[in-house]
C-alpha cells in the first residue's frame, strides 16, 4: 500500500492512513465515502476484504453497538476501521424503532413499506397520527483492541402522514424534515448529508483527521 502526506491547514503534516469503512450497507457508503471525499484518508470498504463473519450486534445504544463492531472489525483486518450504528427514534413509540431499526417487525415485516405500515398502527393504537422523531448516527474508529474516536450526530423532525419521496433509503420517506419542508426521501443526496445524522457525525470524524490524521498501522508509512 502507498501512503502519502502533506500539509493540513493548519500547517500540520497529514498522513493519508486507509480507513476501513465497517458496514454492507451500500447506501450508508456511499453517503460516508462523499462525506470523507478530500479528507486525508484512503477510505476502503469491508467488501475490499475476505469475507469477514458479521457480528452479533451487543449493546444497549448506538454508541455501544457501534464501538463493538469498529473493534471487531478492526480485530479482523489489523486496519483502522469506521463503524457506525443508526436508526429512527420517534417519540410516540417511546424511541422505537430505535437501535432495532434495521430490522423492526422481524419477519412479518421484511420491506420498508411494511415497516413503515407497522409505525403508523401503532402510532394509532397511542391515538397519534403524527409524532415527533428522530435519526441517530453514532460512529466508533477503532485499531485492534482500542477504540480512538467517537461521534455522534441527530436530526430532528416529524413522521410524515404518509410516505413520500424515492431518493434515500430506509425510513427516509417517513421522515418529515420541517427546516426543509419535504421528507428526507424528497431531497437530494448532498442536500441531506448537510443536514443528516450521518452527515454531522462524519463532519466530526473529518474535522478529527484533519487535525490529527489517524493512527497508521505497521507498515502503511512511507
Ligand atoms: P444498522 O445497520 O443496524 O445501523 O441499521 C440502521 C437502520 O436504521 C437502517 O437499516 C435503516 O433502517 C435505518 N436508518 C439509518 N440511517 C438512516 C437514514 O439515513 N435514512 C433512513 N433510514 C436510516
Amino acid at each position: 500500500m502507498t501512503c502519502s502526506s502533506s500539509e493540513t491547514p493548519a500547517g500540520r503534516p497529514a498522513i493519508f492512513a486507509r480507513l476501513v469503512i465497517a458496514t454492507g450497507n451500500a447506501n450508508k457508503v456511499r453517503e460516508i465515502v462523499s462525506i470523507l471525499d478530500g479528507a486525508p484518508v484512503q477510505v476502503a470498504a469491508i467488501d475490499t476484504f475476505p469475507p469477514i463473519a458479521e457480528p452479533e450486534e451487543h449493546g444497549a445504544t448506538f454508541a455501544e453497538i457501534a464501538r463493538a463492531k469498529a473493534l471487531y472489525y478492526a480485530g479482523a483486518t489489523g486496519a483502522v476501521v469506521v463503524a457506525e450504528d443508526s436508526g429512527l427514534e420517534v417519540d410516540a413509540l417511546s424511541g422505537a424503532p430505535g437501535i432495532h431499526s434495521a430490522r423492526y417487525g422481524g419477519d412479518t415485516a421484511t420491506t420498508y413499506e411494511a415497516k413503515f405500515a407497522l409505525i403508523y398502527d401503532q402510532m394509532r393504537q397511542r391515538g397519534v397520527s403524527t409524532s415527533s422523531a428522530r435519526f441517530v448516527c453514532a460512529l466508533a474508529v477503532a485499531i485492534p483492541g482500542r477504540v480512538v474516536f467517537e461521534a455522534h450526530g441527530t436530526i430532528e423532525g416529524e413522521i410524515a402522514p404518509s410516505p413520500r419521496g424515492s431518493g434515500g433509503f430506509g425510513y427516509d420517506p417517513i421522515f418529515y424534515y420541517p427546516p426543509m419542508g419535504c421528507t428526507l426521501a424528497e431531497v437530494p443526496a448532498d442536500r441531506k448529508s448537510e443536514v443528516s445524522h450521518r452527515g454531522k457525525a462524519f463532519r466530526a470524524l473529518r474535522r478529527f483527521i484533519d487535525q490529527h490524521g489517524l493512527p497508521v498501522r505497521r507498515g502503511e508509512a512511507s
